[in-house]
């Protein structure tokens, strides 16, 4: 498998990009047309934007997480970077308090919106925070940006592959933000590739973090630095202690450590002190 997604990545570079993204359609397109019936709520493959992978279980597999961490069906919670409502679908059996998500893509929220108008519970709201790869023309920078929400109003915070496209101001007022509208005693469960002393011998096959961003990051693609951004996992322990949340745990993905039992991407979990 390994072998053969480093063959793939090596004869990607003789294949033109433009050429490549109409490939993948035509390949997506082939599957929505054969696939049989989808269930509720899951985007066309040809139509999702927020990376591969099976849409079902990728969602179910991070609700089973947030259970694991204590997810309980009265709680309020928040998924930043929302997307297309991968992590939004599992839950609505599920939850009877507040699902609030946000992100910069338009098309993903519209989708949303016309996909939980029944769940009266889940709303989905648009900003308009830049970013190079999901939301070109957005007037606020995200490291300026103010979460909508009021003070210790969450009982989740959740980001999953969102601070995995953000620089580092950006991240830095993010988590500050999600420091302000957890409850005491909330947890924020976000995902990172985090660069120690294990990650950086990575030999995956595609994340290759071979260009500097900064003193602390590091990208993937230095022409397209959003396309994937790791931080040393150094940097990221002094942002949870700089705005008061303290860091329960750390699950280590495959990217990073292969025999991982975990996901492919960290995840860090954080606690805001009661
Ligand atoms: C890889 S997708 C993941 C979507 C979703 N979290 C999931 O796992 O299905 C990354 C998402 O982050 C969103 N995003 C990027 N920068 C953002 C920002 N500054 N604020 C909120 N969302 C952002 C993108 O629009 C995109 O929907």
């Amino acid at each position: 498998m390994a072998n053969r997604l480093l063959m793939l990545r090596r004869l990607k570079q003789f294949v033109p990009l433009p050429f490549r993204t109409r490939l993948k359609w035509l390949g997506y397109a082939w599957q929505d047309l054969t696939g049989g019936a989808r269930e509720a709520r899951v985007p066309p493959k040809r139509k999702t934007f927020i990376g591969g992978g099976d849409f079902i279980k990728i969602g179910d597999a991070f609700f089973g997480t947030l259970k694991r961490h204590g997810l309980s069906p009265a709680m309020d919670v928040l998924d930043v970077g929302c997307g297309q409502g991968r992590m939004a679908r599992p839950m609505t059996e599920f939850l009877t308090g507040r699902y609030e998500g946000f992100d910069i893509d338009g098309s993903g929220i519209e989708w949303c919106k016309s996909q939980y108008k029944d769940v009266a519970n889940f709303t989905f709201h648009r900003v308009d925070v830049f970013n190079a790869r999901y939301n070109k023309t957005g007037k606020t920078a995200a490291k300026d940006y103010r979460f909508p929400f009021e003070d210790n109003s969450f009982d989740r915070v959740f980001l999953t592959s969102v601070f995995t496209h953000m620089f580092k101001d950006d991240v830095a007022n993010y988590l500050s933000e999600i420091s302000r509208v957890l409850k005491p005693g909330g947890k924020c469960l976000v995902t990172w590739f985090l660069l120690d002393e294990m990650s950086r011998q990575s030999q995956h096959p595609v994340l290759q973090f071979d260009f500097e961003v900064d003193d602390v990051s590091r990208t993937t693609v230095k022409s397209n630095p959003e396309a994937a951004i790791a931080f040393d996992l150094e940097f990221v322990r002094g942002l949870y202690k700089q705005f008061g949340l303290s860091i329960k745990d750390i699950e280590h993905g495959k990217w990073g450590r292969p025999d991982s039992r975990y996901d492919l991407q960290d995840m860090v979990i954080g606690i805001k002190p009661l």
